[in-house]
């Protein structure tokens, strides 16, 4: 900051300011209320003036860049330092770099989603008598309305896909211990909240699949002390009804981007701050084989990656489209097969396996204190934190691994042979 005091004199602050004195401001009240000496004139004795600090207009004003860098710079040179900082960041190279993409490709199908959804938010309608006619009316009349529907469904499978791996990626490589424990926890609400985003979402179609599983989905709370009074709060009532769909729209195109944008911006923040891990122990090992600069090596990296998911989105969204189905009819009785969405099969696996009395409610207290173990996951594990290997939490992590993956074949293998996806 040597530039700065330089600038003091500068700036004409008084040569020496006077250290406030004990008591100095309250005396000076009565004297702020007498009409004011204009502001260039020195100061009256015994009220104390900050020192002003003037930066340099424009410290970057030699730096190589075009008429629009340099107009922008000489406005925005507040932010010079960290666009410096975050230039200097780097990405390891090893034989497992390879899962680095995952976090960037969640990021991208999210991109994804808000862009289609945008656009289904011109015609869509979240009302019970016209929510269904609106998804054919995209469906088949707005152009290339089919392809923005079913971009948008696919993405979303897509992006929390790629969130899973990522979050066992970052698990078993242990970049979760110090100094990343917030890059972990933030990442969990993320994923949370992008699971949240497709409940929600699931019945906006407002076919009868939607309805039912919705109704399966909402009534799980119930059998947990209070549980009654939460259904109503997720439903609006006590059945799913048109008021379901109000709540499930308003949290899925207001309160969850929000969230979503504000934890997301914190998580890039720290993992612009904090910079890529390396997996223990692979420096002191040398087996790092280099490293890329973030701006430009690996962003061009990772959009050769996000090109990749691209085509893979276009490919399924047009040769395995999404049904609309029937529209939901409450009094109809709920067709064979009811099951959530594939992101929710290791739950509802467990809460069928536990049916007995007393069962669900322990299902669920058992997924929430996994659920919160998970969270902690950073504090737990202290030897990773102080970069020793951890294989106690490795086969934690993969017991948590092959449950959900076990569970969930288990619904995909009974539920396959019963109803559509
Ligand atoms: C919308 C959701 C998410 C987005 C867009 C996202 C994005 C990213 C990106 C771009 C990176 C840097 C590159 C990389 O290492 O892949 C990253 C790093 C990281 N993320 Fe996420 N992430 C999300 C969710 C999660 C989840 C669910 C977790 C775990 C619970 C998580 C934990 C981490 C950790 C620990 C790192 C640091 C990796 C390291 O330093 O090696 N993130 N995230």
């Amino acid at each position: 900051m040597a530039e700065n005091t330089q600038n003091q004199a500068a700036g004409g602050a008084p040569a020496k300011p006077k250290p406030a004195a004990p008591g100095a401001a309250k005396s000076a009240a009565p004297v702020a209320a007498k009409p004011q000496a204009p502001k260039t004139e020195a100061a009256p004795s015994g009220v104390y003036k900050p020192p002003v600090e003037r930066a340099e207009a424009n410290p970057y004003k030699d730096a190589k860049v075009g008429v629009v860098g340099s107009w922008l710079q000489e406005r925005f040179y507040v932010v010079m330092p960290i666009l410096d900082y975050l230039k200097k960041k780097e990405v390891p190279r090893h034989r497992l770099s390879f899962w680095y993409y995952f976090g960037g490709l969640g990021l991208f199908f999210f991109m994804i989603q808000v862009i289609t959804g945008l656009m289904l938010l011109q015609y869509y309608k979240p009302t019970e008598a016209a929510a269904f006619s609106s998804f054919v009316f995209i469906q088949k009349e707005v152009p290339f309305g089919w392809l923005i529907r079913q971009v948008h469904a696919w993405s979303a499978n897509l992006m929390i896909m790629m969130l899973f791996i990522h979050m066992f990626s970052t698990f078993f490589m242990k970049s979760y211990r110090k100094p990343r424990e917030l890059m972990w926890i933030s990442g969990f609400v993320l994923l949370l909240l992008s699971l949240g985003f497709g409940f929600t979402g699931y019945l906006l179609p407002w076919n009868e699949l939607a309805f039912f599983a919705t109704q399966v989905g909402t009534e799980v709370p119930k059998v947990a002390p209070g549980g009654a009074f939460m259904v109503e709060i997720l439903r609006g009532g006590p059945e799913v009804s048109g008021e379901t769909l109000t709540r499930m729209f308003s949290l899925h195109v207001v309160l969850l981007p929000g969230l979503v944008l504000l934890v997301l911006a914190a998580h890039l923040t720290l993992v612009q701050i904090l910079g890529t891990s390396a997996p223990i122990g692979y420096k002191e090992a040398g087996l790092i084989k280099g490293y890329d600069k973030f701006f430009p090596t690996f962003l061009a990296k990772d959009g050769i990656g996000w090109m990749i998911g691209f085509a893979l989105l276009v490919y399924l969204a047009v040769v395995f489209p999404w049904e609309i189905g029937v529209k939901a009819d409450s009094l109809a009785s709920a067709p064979v097969g009811i099951k959530p969405e594939w992101y929710f099969w290791a739950q509802f696996q467990l809460l069928k396996d536990f049916k007995f009395e007393g069962g669900e409610l322990m299902a669920i207290v058992l997924f929430t204190i996994g659920g919160v173990v998970w969270l902690l996951v950073p504090f737990f594990d202290r030897q990773a934190s102080r970069e020793q290997k951890s294989p106690v939490f490795t086969v934690f992590g993969l017991l948590v691994l092959a449950f959900l993956l076990v569970n969930t074949y288990r619904v995909y293998a009974e539920y396959s042979a019963l109803a559509p996806h």
